[in-house]
């Protein structure tokens, strides 16, 4: 079993463990925290879907992609989840491309949208192998991804980048957040590594993989530095526009500017400071 499978199993678990349910407010109870990190009895659909309204609302007019243009452009969400976020984006775009690795979550994603969103502009897309989008080249204004390339094998996160940049238009707007190196890490990374291969022992991985703890030790599949990624675009001939890195306020990042000539650096105080995003447009 590859180190890029063996990722997939917590997620595939939370995907078994929504349909165990009939009613939403329990799916959230349930496995919401696998997206929000938010648990409770007292959780609810409402406050889930609005927390991701919240980040997007943040996100957009931080990263200045919250324009009248959008009701009549199209947006594909790479790891939609069961629709945290895919709700507010319904609300906002003209159609909304859900893609996610477990076909469950899609089926909750469409639920959640239904409840709190515009289901008529909504498509879900399983990304069956983890590494390739089923959509047409040159087909979304926006491809936006959070918290979901960190969950994948750097093989995969780098393939679902090159992806990004295939599906979007000419002059299209990528939004890419992933998650890099922090101190902590020199404990944290072997401990995940450890995990994921526990995963997959009979009996014991399957219990192991619905337990938060062992979730959120196992489930970061990697760390890629801005360095890292800029050069798989470099590598693989893709060229970008408007190139931007984006980190926390402060961060130390800043100073270096992430180790890349050519992109310009800004900050936001809402970044996570293990995090950073790529914002760019592909050349027209
Ligand atoms: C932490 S959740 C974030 C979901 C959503 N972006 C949100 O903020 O609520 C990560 C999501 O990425 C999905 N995912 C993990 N690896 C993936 C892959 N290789 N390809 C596509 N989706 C993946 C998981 O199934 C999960 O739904």
């Amino acid at each position: 079993m590859s180190e890029g499978r063996r990722q997939h199993v917590p997620w595939k678990a939370a995907g078994r463990a929504t349909t165990r349910h009939d009613d939403a407010d329990s799916v959230v109870r349930d496995t919401g925290w696998v997206f929000n990190n938010a648990t409770g009895r007292e959780l609810t659909l409402e406050q889930f879907v609005d927390s991701g309204e919240q980040e997007v609302g943040a996100y957009m007019q931080c990263f200045g992609f919250d324009s009248a243009e959008n009701s009549r452009s199209s947006i594909v969400e790479i790891g939609s989840g069961i629709g945290r976020m895919t709700a507010s984006f319904t609300r906002r775009f003209a159609a909304v491309t859900a893609c996610d690795l477990d076909a469950d979550f899609l089926d909750r994603c469409r639920d959640t949208v239904t409840a709190f969103g515009h289901v008529d502009r909504l498509t879900t897309s399983h990304v069956a192998d983890g590494r390739t989008l089923s959509l047409a080249d040159a087909s979304a204004d926006v491809v936006f991804s959070y918290i979901t390339l960190q969950h994948c094998d750097p093989a995969d996160a780098l393939r679902l980048t090159s992806e990004a940049f295939r599906v979007v238009k000419p002059g299209g707007r990528i939004v890419l957040n992933y998650r890099t190196w922090i101190g902590r890490d020199v404990v944290l990374y072997p401990a995940g590594v450890v995990t994921r291969m526990l995963w997959r022992v009979p009996v014991l991985g399957p219990w192991l993989s619905r337990q938060r703890w062992s979730t959120r030790l196992g489930w970061q599949a990697n760390r890629l530095t801005p360095r890292a990624v800029v050069r798989h675009l470099v590598d693989e001939g893709i060229q970008v526009s408007s190139p931007e890195l984006w980190f926390r306020t402060g961060h130390r990042r800043v100073a270096s500017r992430g180790g890349v000539t050519g992109f310009r650096v800004a900050t936001f105080e809402g970044i996570d400071s293990s995090h950073w995003w790529l914002i760019a447009r592909r050349p027209d």
